[in-house]
């Protein structure tokens, strides 16, 4: 895949090789699926009393194709701690989907800080997550997307992923999960040096598809925000008290199809 914002002429998808390429998507659990639905809140995209039907699908990378949220973590605590910093443990989800330079900026809170250990400390931490993730392999995808993704295929659902990490594209590379999206949209590319909602809006632009047409998935709280005052559905990954302003909140792609999940989200937007 080439650098940068990526529409690939024809979208060349990958046969999943791994794990959970045997996993076949069990029926939606209704009971827990039901208890994840949020208010029906959404404004936009149901104004007309008209449903709209979902046409592509917005993934996050860390903490959504894989949990690299956590490796993001282990190697700033790491590199905070060596620098004679401490590290608090209850910072972690409130990194999720920051910058580099604004996760540090959180991590220090009013703690100044000398400009030069500021961006060693950066340096320092991207070099300890690029060796975390080089052990990635298709092993840890998060469970249940290899078939979720093929679902989306034989749907005839568009697909992106997005991310504001320079480090996204060798991600979906260890992955094996690089082929795999019709659109990748990443810190490098000219608009993912923008905030999440610019990304969102140029994703579905190059999807050649409207907002409301489009499902954002994130494990982000404040992108989950940005997505649904764009008028998208929206649905989190992860722990439900993180997530509640998600129209759906899942734990994984285990168990779920994506066909039940569009069901829900209309529902839950209408
Ligand atoms: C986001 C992560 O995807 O990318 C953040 O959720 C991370 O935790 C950000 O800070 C930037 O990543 P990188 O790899 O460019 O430092
Ligand atoms: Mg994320």
């Amino acid at each position: 895949m080439a650098e940068g914002s990526v529409k690939q002429d024809r979208p060349r998808r990958t046969r999943a090789n791994g794990p959970d390429s045997m996993v076949q998507p069990n029926p939606v659990d209704n009971q827990r699926m039901d208890a994840c639905v949020r208010e029906p809140t959404l404004v936009g995209p149901h104004q007309d009393g008209e449903r709209a039907a979902i046409r592509a699908v917005i993934f996050d990378v860390d903490g959504v194709l894989a949990d690299t949220a956590a490796l993001h973590v282990e190697a700033w605590r790491s590199a905070v701690q060596d620098a004679g910093i401490p590290f608090l443990g209850e910072s972690a989800d409130s990194l999720r989907g920051l910058s580099r330079r604004a996760s540090l900026e959180r991590i220090l809170g009013s703690r100044p800080l000398d400009n030069s250990l500021f961006e060693r400390i950066l340096v320092d931490k991207n070099a300890r997550y690029r060796k975390a993730i080089a052990a990635l392999t298709a092993d840890n995808r998060m469970p249940g997307v290899t078939g979720f993704l093929l679902e989306l295929e034989k749907l005839g659902v568009k697909t992106a992923a997005v991310s504001a990490s320079r480090n996204a594209k060798f991600v979906l590379q260890r992955l094996g999960l690089n082929e795999r999206f019709d659109v990748f949209l990443c810190e490098s590319s000219e608009v993912g040096a923008a905030p999440a909602p610019q990304r969102f809006t140029a994703a579905a632009g190059e999807l050649r598809c409207v907002p409301h047409t489009c499902v954002v998935v994130e494990d982000s709280a404040e992108n989950i925000r940005f997505a649904r005052q764009l008028g998208m559905f929206t649905i989190g990954i992860g722990e439900r008290k993180r997530l509640e302003n998600a129209h759906l909140i899942i734990p994984s792609f285990v168990g779920v199809t994506p066909t039940e999940l569009f069901k829900k989200l209309e529902i839950a937007a209408n």
